[in-house]
């Protein structure tokens, strides 16, 4: 893996495909024990976690709903920490067991946001799947992914979904911020 350029931004490699695709296998059975009877909904959260989203359903032993939802927080390299809804959620939601996939949790902002929407319209569960969580950068506190891949620093990442002002989305391995 080589280091990669984004605009006026260097990134250097940080976790590698092989080791995505394992993390991703590891939520796949625990959604896959957990939510096998319940016939959950995953709502992908756009544009990240579509990499993330579509891996995950297909590794699952039950064929599962998904829906989108689109939202931004982010403007360069720091969170805004106001989630803008850019595409609303046309499905009905109500008694239906909802798990939000995310490529990053990072203030968590965006789960908090969402999880008060999808409970205020009826959601009998919500919980949230994420590639990375960034324990450290948590603004909300008490929450937590309900499962997750990896457990990284406060550092800007980029690649399998993740971008730098757009860039960078459809690298296969995720590079880190060089400072
Ligand atoms: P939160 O609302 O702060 O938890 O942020 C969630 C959203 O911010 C994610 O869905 C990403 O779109 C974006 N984000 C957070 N950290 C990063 C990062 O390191 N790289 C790229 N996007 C990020
Ligand atoms: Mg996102």
């Amino acid at each position: 893996m080589e280091t990669v350029k984004l605009g006026d931004r260097e990134f250097i490699p940080f976790i590698c495909e092989d080791e995505i695709k394992k993390a991703i296998k590891k939520i796949a059975c625990d959604i896959s024990r957990q939510y096998k009877n319940s016939n959950p909904l995953f709502i992908c959260v756009l544009k990240g976690a579509v990499f993330f989203a579509v891996d995950l359903l297909r590794l699952l032993d039950f064929s599962a709903d998904m829906t989108f939802i689109r939202v931004a927080s982010y403007c360069d390299l720091t969170s805004t920490g106001e989630v803008k809804m850019l595409q609303p959620l046309i499905e009905p939601v109500k008694n239906r067991q909802v798990i939000i996939v995310d490529d990053v949790m990072d203030s968590g902002c965006t789960y908090r946001a969402l999880k008060r929407l999808l409970l205020s319209q009826g959601a009998g569960s919500v919980s949230l799947a994420v590639l990375l969580y960034k324990p450290d950068a948590s603004k909300c506190g008490g929450i937590s992914p309900d499962f997750y891949g990896f457990k990284i620093g406060n550092e800007f990442v980029v690649g399998y979904g993740l971008d730098y002002n757009d860039m960078g989305r459809s690298l296969k391995d995720i590079f880190v911020i060089k400072d």
